[in-house]
């Protein structure tokens, strides 16, 4: 394999990858290194751009680290995520929509009683959060495991504040359990809109292509439970500036819901708030899993 040229480079790497032992790897890498070509063709790549490339990718792996994760932000931004996410989870129309998981997830959050304040001091206007787990056939899913997850009024995830004593403190995030009739609520805070982490190359790189880095206000939820498929999506607050703009094209209509502002008085939970506070009641339909799917 020698000279190489422009004409023969793709085939040539291709042509590489005969012993590849793994069919699917050898099918993604094929189909990977033909794309990444064509691009280079299509707008034909300068050397200074190459390097441009390079630098940028360097600089989006030196920023990452166990809770900063610039490449899913990448991913986010670009609309990778929402594809991959809209391509595995096609589902009847009456199940609740998928969308993006999101960096801000953390693995082991409190579980806490149904009726809980989650907050668990993050700031916020107060915000009573309540609905029901169903199947397709209009079945409660009792006993779901239910992840919730949002930032505080700052905009800022608990993992986002380094905590003075070092040790991390899980503020707005919990995890739930729904009752016999599939039903759920707890207390938390009102959900804002927000900036995705736009201080380092992805920041740049949107400032240059002109676009924001703001999300709608959302609240996150992951819902877990035997027969079902596990469901990652958010709810979004009816009304906000950037629903149409999302800067990681995650909104979908069915996911937007009303929040309603309540004057000070009794709360859902039968105690008096003070201050002026939010309901926001959201139902959830999760897809079966099918025979098939189980034997996979
Ligand atoms: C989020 O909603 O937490 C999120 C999603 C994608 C990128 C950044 C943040
Ligand atoms: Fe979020």
């Amino acid at each position: 394999m020698r000279n190489i040229n422009e004409d023969t480079i793709t085939q040539a790497v291709i042509a590489a990858m005969v012993g590849c032992k793994n069919p699917r790897l050898r099918t993604i890498m094929t189909s990977l290194v033909q794309h990444l070509h064509s691009f280079a063709r299509e707008v034909k790549l300068t050397e200074a751009e190459w390097e441009l490339a390079i630098g940028f990718l360097t600089e989006v792996g030196h920023i990452t680290d166990d809770k900063r994760q610039e490449f899913i932000l990448l991913s986010d931004t670009l609309g990778l995520s929402t594809l991959v996410t809209a391509q595995n989870n096609a589902k009847p129309l009456a199940c609740t929509d998928s969308t993006v998981f999101g960096p801000f997830f953390v693995d082991g959050a409190p579980e806490l009683p149904l009726g809980s304040d989650i907050a668990n001091g993050a700031r916020g206007e107060p915000c009573y959060v309540s609905g029901q787990v169903r199947g397709l056939d209009g079945r409660p899913v009792a006993g779901a495991s239910m992840d919730v997850w949002q930032s505080d009024e700052d905009g800022h995830y608990d993992v986002q504040v380094p905590a003075a004593s070092g040790e991390h403190t899980h503020r707005a995030r919990a995890r739930l359990h729904t009752d016999a009739e599939g039903r759920f609520n707890f207390r938390s805070i009102l959900a804002v809109p927000y900036p995705i982490p736009h201080d380092g190359p992805v920041g740049r790189m949107l400032d240059a292509l002109g676009r924001h880095p703001w999300r709608p206000a959302h609240l996150h939820f992951m819902i877990v439970a035997t027969g079902y498929e596990r469901l990652i999506t958010h709810v979004f607050r009816d009304g906000d500036p950037y629903l149409d703009s999302d800067a990681v094209f995650g909104v979908r209509s069915t996911l937007v819901a009303d929040w309603v502002r309540h004057e000070a008085g009794p709360t859902p939970d039968g105690q008096q708030s003070e201050v002026p506070f939010y309901t926001l009641q959201y139902n959830f339909v999760l897809n079966p899993i099918t025979v098939d799917e189980v034997q996979k």
